[in-house]
């Protein structure tokens, strides 16, 4: 049915839709109309499966009424309160409660925490921090950023300047300075891996090479994603992210994770920091956070980071950056209650017991014509596919179409499928996903 047919539908005309071709899809819309437990329901009333947890983010499933609840205290509460000069006790409970899971190990967890409304915005925040600590410890020639190939760090003007998705790049100016390490991805010599691969922590050692280039003098910070996700799920080589803390660490460079997509679960541990058992200096989250239901994020800094800046006459400001929405009531309360939801239900190391169950379902997808590469960590998964000749990305946007049309939600980047469902996924649904795409995959050809 099309949705013009539909009764109650809306005209498509005044929304300009972020990340769509707009046209394309205003002329076949798909619209999802209401979603409980890992289930959306499309406006034509059939269930779809979500495969990918909204977009990374609905960790503990749709429809917690515990956080609806916790939404609607708050708005009759304390619907909204300036955060600059100003407090409000949820926005400190809700940071002392991140606290207690930050990323890091007992004792010395990034347990400082700055609010934003937004994974881009976490994003931009970090950098800024990094630039302003160093300026704050006498090293103000360093205000270079380095990111890496195939990032993706949201669409601020620092996030796009870190990020290497050229699309998200070619049409706007950047931040001068910004350099970029070269991507892990290497089909030739890590394709089919469950877990880390083998081959590519020299890959880290990208980072020496622009400290030649540049002067460690000028680089403030270094931005990678533990487990590139919107690029098309990129798992870093055994070993790389040590050593690229270990270079970051003998050049004075704060050392970023950027954990939007990681952050709560999404591995295995309560962050990828913990799972891979590296500590950076600032980590970035949102999506999570609040269980996509509130947009929030938070960048957590380690307290050196932080009490660097705590410098200087009492009455003065110490970092000139802070959001309309940093540490929005009713954000705070959703993310309380998404909180508690994760420790109720053992969410934040949930994808450890499955994932093994995950990857096995995924990887019986090798041999599928056209499936050059499977990659999976925890509960997300990567499916790559041949690119059609002169038409990069159509075969995987004609598998995404074909899945949601049978009932399931998946997320393409060029031609790449990636999975993330809800932590609270079953091993039934595991295999129900993976049927699924095999499926499309083979119908679309
Ligand atoms: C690693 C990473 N950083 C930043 C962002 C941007 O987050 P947002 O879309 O909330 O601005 C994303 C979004 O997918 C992301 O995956």
């Amino acid at each position: 049915m099309n949705v013009h047919d539909r009764p109650n539908t809306p005209l498509l005309d005044s929304y300009w839709m972020p990340f769509t071709a707009n046209r394309q899809f205003k002329a076949a819309p798909r619209m999802l109309a209401a979603a409980d437990g890992m289930y959306y329901t499309s406006d034509d009333g059939r269930q779809v499966l979500d495969g990918t947890a909204g977009l990374w983010c609905v960790n503990a499933g749709h429809g917690r009424r515990g956080i609806a609840a916790a939404v609607e205290r708050q708005l009759s509460t304390l619907d909204f309160a300036p955060s600059f000069q100003m407090g409000h006790p949820i926005a400190f409970e809700f940071a002392e409660r991140l606290a207690a899971i930050a990323p890091g190990p007992e004792g010395n967890r990034l347990d400082r925490v700055f609010f934003t409304g937004s994974g881009s915005e976490s994003v931009d925040t970090a950098l800024k921090i990094a630039i302003a600590y160093q300026r704050a410890i006498g090293q103000g020639t360093r205000t270079r950023v380095i990111g890496r190939e195939r990032g993706y760090h949201g669409v601020g003007f620092g996030g796009i300047s870190v990020g290497g998705l050229v699309n998200n790049r070619r049409v706007f100016p950047l931040l001068p300075g910004a350099d970029h390490l070269r991507h892990t991805h290497d089909l030739a010599r890590n394709a089919f891996v469950k877990g880390q691969p083998q081959h590519g922590a020299e890959l880290a050692d990208d980072l020496e090479r622009l400290v030649a280039l540049h002067g460690a003098e000028t680089i403030a910070a270094c931005i990678v994603e533990p487990v590139a996700g919107s690029t098309g799920v990129l798992v870093p080589p055994q070993g790389y992210l040590q050593r690229l803390r270990d270079i970051c660490t003998k050049h004075g460079i704060l050392l970023i994770f950027d954990e939007v997509i990681t952050g709560f679960g999404r591995l295995g541990a309560p962050f990828a920091t913990d799972w891979f058992g590296v500590v950076p200096d600032i980590v970035t989250t949102a999506k999570g956070l609040t269980n996509g239901t509130i947009p929030m994020g938070a960048v957590f800094s380690s307290r050196t980071v932080h009490d660097a800046l705590m410098h200087g006459p009492e009455a003065q400001i110490e970092l000139f950056h802070g959001y309309t929405y940093s540490g929005h009531p009713v954000a705070c309360a959703a993310g309380i209650a998404t909180l508690d939801i994760y420790a109720d239900e053992g969410l934040l190391t949930r994808a450890s017991e499955l994932s093994d169950h995950f990857a096995n379902a995924m990887h019986a997808l090798k041999g599928t014509e056209n499936v050059v590469d499977i990659r999976t960590i925890g509960l997300v998964a990567g499916i790559e596919l041949a690119s059609l000749d002169g038409a990069p990305g159509k075969r995987a946007y004609d598998v995404f179409v074909d899945c949601f049309e049978k009932g399931l939600l998946i997320r393409v980047t060029g031609d790449i499928i990636a999975l993330s469902p809800p932590l609270i996924v079953s091993e039934e649904e595991i295999s129900t996903m993976a049927d699924m795409v095999g499926d499309a995959i083979r119908r679309v050809g």
